[in-house]
């Protein structure tokens, strides 16, 4: 993801944050700040705290409306399915799984703290009750994930989290790009998973999966809050900001492409092919943002298709060669990367679709 200052949370020592020793590996995986792994983020409060969303009035109330009733309040509740014994799992299943569930209940949580700080540094009715709202689904979906690593006894410190991770500044504009988009690819791999599933069950290892569908439904809604938001304020849509959107969009692609495919045994173990769902999830998340993003990505066109493949097949390798060490090992290593930043130019620089401007861009998930 773009990268950027960073900054501690105001108020936090290091004096306070435990000793490294006593951390499970769940943990000391979810702090780390690699390329690949969810981020905390922070933001500039005064500017959110100015935003206006009178252009949408009718739209965003109405979508309020539908956070305030809650449709998924009952919905994180476990059954006795969750009860079942799971120590039979293939290890190298269980390693990958765990993984999984660490990098996803750290993207849950970092929703969570990032809205319920927005909350609590701006007086904007508006604005504190729509993070409100979706810090509260967050934290349940965090708290949900959470458990399940209980389960395995490796569950994530997430107030040690709070303190210890390393908080990414973006300014309101970028936030509202990344985690539009990371809303909708939640909720289209989530959907994915969880339809995939429905013709398949002979592959639905564990009951975490059946919960997807409800749960999608929430970053769903999350995704429209900041559809809302940025057509309250159309600046951000317009002139080189679209330069902005196709640098998120990329970036954020590329970033879930590259960890699924390191990843891609799970995905296996689920009965996917991983280079199918990932080309599934993108394209959806493609034809969601459309919505109002003015421009879309070539998700189409297989060169698009063939250059992240490329990018996932340089990363690999890339393991490979820094593990051998050496001069060759380093060499190699460079003309790999170099590699990849040449296919990252390359799909950069690919023709976009233009979209239409929709004055209601309200949607429904279908999917
Ligand atoms: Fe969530
Ligand atoms: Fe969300």
């Amino acid at each position: 993801m773009y990268p950027t200052q960073t900054t501690m949370p105001i108020g936090t020592r290091t004096s306070e944050l435990p000793r490294q020793r006593e951390l499970n590996e769940s943990t000391v995986a979810a702090q780390q700040d690699a390329a690949l792994s969810p981020r905390f983020y922070t933001t500039d409060f005064a500017a959110m705290d100015k935003l206006d969303v009178t252009p949408v009035r009718a739209m965003w109330d109405e979508l309020v409306a539908e956070f305030r009733r809650d449709p998924n309040k009952d919905h994180f509740k476990r059954n006795a399915e969750f009860d079942a014994d799971f120590s039979g799992m293939d290890p190298k299943l269980r390693h990958q799984f765990i993984e999984f569930l660490v990098s996803s209940v750290t993207a849950e949580f970092s929703g969570c703290i990032l809205y319920a700080e927005i909350k609590k540094r701006v007086k904007n009715p508006d604005i504190r009750e729509l993070f409100g709202v979706m810090s509260r689904d967050e934290g349940r979906h965090a708290g949900f994930i959470n458990h399940t690593l209980k389960d395995f006894n490796v569950a994530v410190d997430l107030s040690f989290l709070t303190k210890a991770k390393k908080y990414t500044y973006f300014q309101p504009k970028f936030i509202y790009y990344a985690t539009y988009l990371s809303e909708n690819i939640g909720y289209a791999r989530y959907i994915t998973i969880f339809r995939h599933l429905q013709k398949h069950p002979e592959h639905q290892f564990h009951p975490i999966f059946k919960w997807f569908e409800n749960w999608c439904q929430d970053e769903f809604r999350h995704g429209e809050a900041f559809a809302m938001l940025m057509r309250a304020n159309p600046d951000i849509l317009k002139g080189r900001n679209k330069l902005w959107i196709r640098f998120f969009l990329l970036a954020v692609f590329a970033t879930m492409y590259v960890r699924d495919h390191v990843r891609h045994e799970f995905y296996e173990a689920l009965g996917f092919d991983v280079d199918d769902y990932d080309q599934r999830v993108i394209q959806l998340t493609s034809t969601i943002t459309a919505q109002v993003f003015p421009v879309s990505l070539p998700v189409e066109n297989p060169m698009f298709w063939t250059r992240m493949k490329q990018i996932a097949n340089n990363t690999a390798s890339l393991t490979k060669a820094r593990e051998s060490g050496g001069i060759g090992g380093r060499l190699r290593a460079a003309g790999l990367l170099a590699s990849n930043a040449y296919q990252l130019i390359r799909l950069y620089t690919m023709r976009v679709t233009q979209n239409a401007y929709r004055a209601d861009p309200r949607m429904v998930p279908v999917w």
